[in-house]
């Protein structure tokens, strides 16, 4: 069992009727502002308006950077970059999901560096050492960008999705009301509870023995994405539903589950090789991979996780044999996404081609294996891949 540092001062302000603190928040860090936002689903809800009126009783001075793109790109990065410099910013407020709190992450960065922010990507990544201050309101319940401390960009002219982790990038605030959540479609409903579930399967899915206490919460947060996230799909409106998510979409990746483990993740580096040839929804990409990923691990050195997973997680019968309730953890995983959640299934039913395989195998591995659950080598993403057909 491995020593660790847990240290997250990301402030939050949970629930409903809390915009009223936005302004005195934002004042700690200075008067000029950035709102960076995504396609346009803050004004369609209201929601612009609401932040705008909060913003002129706080007299900020607002700046604007609109159309960031799910997926976000370098180059909306780039635009950011240069109104901070330009404007002398003083603080970023990103108003959406992970694509504009990430996005948003590297114009802070960039914006106290001299090289382009593409640099701080892929191997012989500059250093991140600063980062103008970022205060978030969340309207999607996936990433967790709202309490971590990364950020994932994608480059379309090199075929590059990648991500990136550095403390600077922390938000110092966030603002999480889950009724603005009640306006997101069913399916990226479904695809953020994707996201969820992965991102704690990827810490709770590891041969490195940790605290128990740390797998009891990560079921308690996987229970609760399996209890709710059907409920947020049916009822849109429902606020224990979309409470109940968007807490757990910030638990799930701000470093709390980790403790002291030290393994790669597998379906992350996976999924982002799809993101970035084919453009797909993150957490879509996830749920074709997950249940196969689980598949092609499953063997007598690791059915015991499986086992833990399916009795506690899904209450499947203890005393069955085990690879009889590791199979059958499965079979539960691909009921709750795809039937349950309404995913969709394969690669063949979002177009993704098997032409594109190998590059995408060789590039999921471009720091070498992956060292997760399983080491997995290129082949083995692809035989991966093989089975999302
Ligand atoms: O752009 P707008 O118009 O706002 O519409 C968005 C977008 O079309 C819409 N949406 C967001 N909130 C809404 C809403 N529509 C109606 N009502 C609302 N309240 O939803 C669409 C998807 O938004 P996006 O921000 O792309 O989704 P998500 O939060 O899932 O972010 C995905 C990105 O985050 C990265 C992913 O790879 C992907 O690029 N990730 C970031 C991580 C992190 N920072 O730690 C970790 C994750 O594993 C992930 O890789
Ligand atoms: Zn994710």
């Amino acid at each position: 069992m491995n020593g660790f540092v847990y240290d997250i001062p990301t402030k939050v302000y949970f629930g409903e009727n809390q915009l009223g603190n936005l302004g005195s928040e934002l004042h700690r860090f200075g008067k000029r502002v950035l709102l960076t936002y995504g396609g346009g689903s803050i004004k369609r809800s209201g929601l612009y308006d609401r932040v705008m009126e909060e913003l002129h009783k706080a007299d900020m001075e607002v700046f604007e950077l609109s159309g960031i793109e799910p997926n976000p790109r370098i180059e909306s990065v780039r635009e950011g970059v240069a109104i901070c410099k330009e404007q002398a910013i003083d603080v970023l407020l990103a108003v959406g999901g992970g694509s504009t709190i990430d996005a948003t992450k590297f114009m802070a960065a960039g914006a106290c560096v001299e090289h382009d922010a593409w640099e701080f990507f892929g191997a012989g990544a500059k250093p991140i050492e600063r980062a103008l201050p970022i205060v978030t309101i969340l309207t999607l319940a996936a990433t967790g960008s709202e309490m971590d401390t990364a950020g994932v960009v994608s480059n379309f002219a090199t075929g590059d999705k990648l991500g990136r982790l550095a403390r600077p990038l922390l938000p110092q605030v966030s603002f999480l009301d889950p009724t603005l959540t009640y306006t997101v479609s069913r399916f990226q409903t479904a695809a953020g509870a994707a996201d969820i579930m992965s991102h704690i399967m990827e810490t709770y899915f590891s041969t490195d023995p940790d605290l128990y206490m740390l797998d009891c919460f990560m079921e308690g947060l996987l229970k609760t994405v399996v209890k709710y996230a059907p409920i947020a799909v049916r009822e849109p409106e429902n606020y224990e539903a979309r409470a109940n998510l968007m807490w757990t979409s910030s638990w799930a990746i701000n470093g709390f589950i980790i403790g002291g483990k030290r393994r790669a993740w597998s379906c992350h580096p996976m999924e982002h090789e799809l993101s970035a040839v084919y453009d797909i929804t993150h957490g879509l990409g996830l749920a074709i991979l997950t249940p196969r990923w689980m598949e092609y691990c499953l063997d007598d050195s690791t059915v015991d996780k499986y086992v833990q997973y399916g009795v506690n997680v899904f209450g499947i019968d203890a005393s069955l044999d085990k690879m009889a309730i590791a199979r059958e953890s499965i079979r539960c995983t691909e009921e709750f996404l795809f039937e349950q959640l309404g995913l969709q299934r394969t690669f063949t039913d979002v177009g993704i081609k098997r032409e594109d395989f190998a590059l995408m195998a060789q590039k999921a591995c471009r720091y070498g294996a992956i060292k997760g659950f399983k080491t997995l080598t290129p082949k083995d993403v692809e035989a991966i891949f093989e089975m999302c057909l």
